[in-house]
């Protein structure tokens, strides 16, 4: 008995694992159920109670023989394949294409935006989301109670009934950071103010209860209409090409007069239509008043612009809302 466990130690420590077939020629022919090592501890009845110990060790010492050599020899072949992998890479094979992510068409158009009016002499500033009544609307000219608040449905964030505490709101426009500049920063002003404003309307493929202005303000000796009118056609021109078609309108803006408002013509399959992309106009003299700057002395202008429509008009985009769906099918058409 003895000399047959011995024979199937030495076939374990010649046989020649050098492939997964092998490997497995040899887990069979040993390991398995039906395998070598299996039928040797069948064998076990047949050895005199006298023997027993003996015999079990040595089988025992066969088995643990046979099965480590079996992990040892699959260690080995699974490193030697990660090697030959690496050297096998056939290098001049073509690699998907990874996406590496690409700036939101918003925020491409606000950099644009920002391109052309740094070079027309503006400098950038902002101001905070959560603005107060008086920020928002009062030294905006805005009357308690008159209805020009009503045109800008606003998300009351606190309503008070003491008049010595201020309602707070989330800005309905970026016009609250001119307010802001002002008191700080005595003329000449000359600034763009980029931000997020938030407007409670209807979610409809062209509007959203949040958007994106700039808004745009200077103050000086001496600042005309005429300078306005010519800032925004020299900045629709380098934003959507020289041959753009636009027009400007009278309008109204209880921080503005006169106010006019702009609008560029946008081809589509149904032949076209007008698009509104700013108000604008000269910054009314209460204003001047609510901070402190004389209306005899200075006067400004100021328009404010949405980047959404902005950037809807550049890109051909006709639904608002895939702006903040985060798709990544629909941001993955903007990589630039
Ligand atoms: N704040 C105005 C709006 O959101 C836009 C505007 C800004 C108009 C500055 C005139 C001057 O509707």
């Amino acid at each position: 008995m003895i000399d047959k466990i011995e024979a199937i130690k030495q076939e374990i420590e010649q046989f020649n694992i050098d492939s997964e077939e092998t490997l497995e020629e040899f887990r069979l022919r040993f390991l398995s159920r039906k395998g070598k090592i299996q039928a040797m501890f069948g064998m076990m009845g047949d050895v005199p109670n006298e023997q027993k110990a003996a015999v079990g060790k040595a089988m025992n010492e066969v088995k643990n023989l046979a099965q480590s050599t079996f992990d040892q020899a699959k260690e080995e072949l699974a490193s030697a394949q990660k090697k030959t992998f690496g050297a096998l890479d056939d290098i001049s094979l073509p690699v998907e294409p990874a996406y590496t992510g690409s700036f939101h068409p918003l925020t491409q158009a606000l950099n644009q935006i920002k391109e052309i009016f740094l070079r027309l002499g503006f400098n950038i500033a902002d101001g905070p989301e959560l603005e107060d009544d008086f920020h928002n609307f009062t030294a905006l000219n805005f009357p308690k109670d008159h209805p020009a608040r009503d045109m800008q449905d606003t998300f009351f964030v606190r309503k008070s009934d003491d008049e010595n505490t201020d309602d707070l709101v989330l800005r309905t426009h970026t016009s609250p950071v001119q307010i802001r500049l002002m008191k700080e920063q005595a003329p000449p002003v000359r600034s763009i103010m980029p931000g997020r404003v938030y407007r409670n309307e209807a979610v409809t493929a062209k509007s959203y209860f949040q958007f994106n202005q700039v808004e745009g303000l200077y103050v000086d000796e001496k600042v005309t209409l005429g300078e306005l009118i010519e800032t925004l056609v020299m900045f629709s021109k380098l934003m959507y090409g020289s041959d753009v078609k636009y027009r400007v309108r009278p309008s109204f803006f209880p921080f503005t007069e006169p106010s006019m408002e702009m609008d560029i013509w946008w081809e589509n399959e149904k032949g076209g239509q007008w698009l509104e992309i700013l108000g604008a106009g000269m910054v009314d003299p209460n204003v001047f008043e609510a901070v402190g700057i004389d209306p005899e002395k200075y006067t400004g202008y100021a328009f404010g612009m949405g980047v959404d429509r902005i950037a809807m008009l550049r890109y051909g985009i006709d639904d608002i809302r895939l702006l903040y769906d985060n798709d990544i099918r629909f941001l993955q058409q903007f990589e630039s």
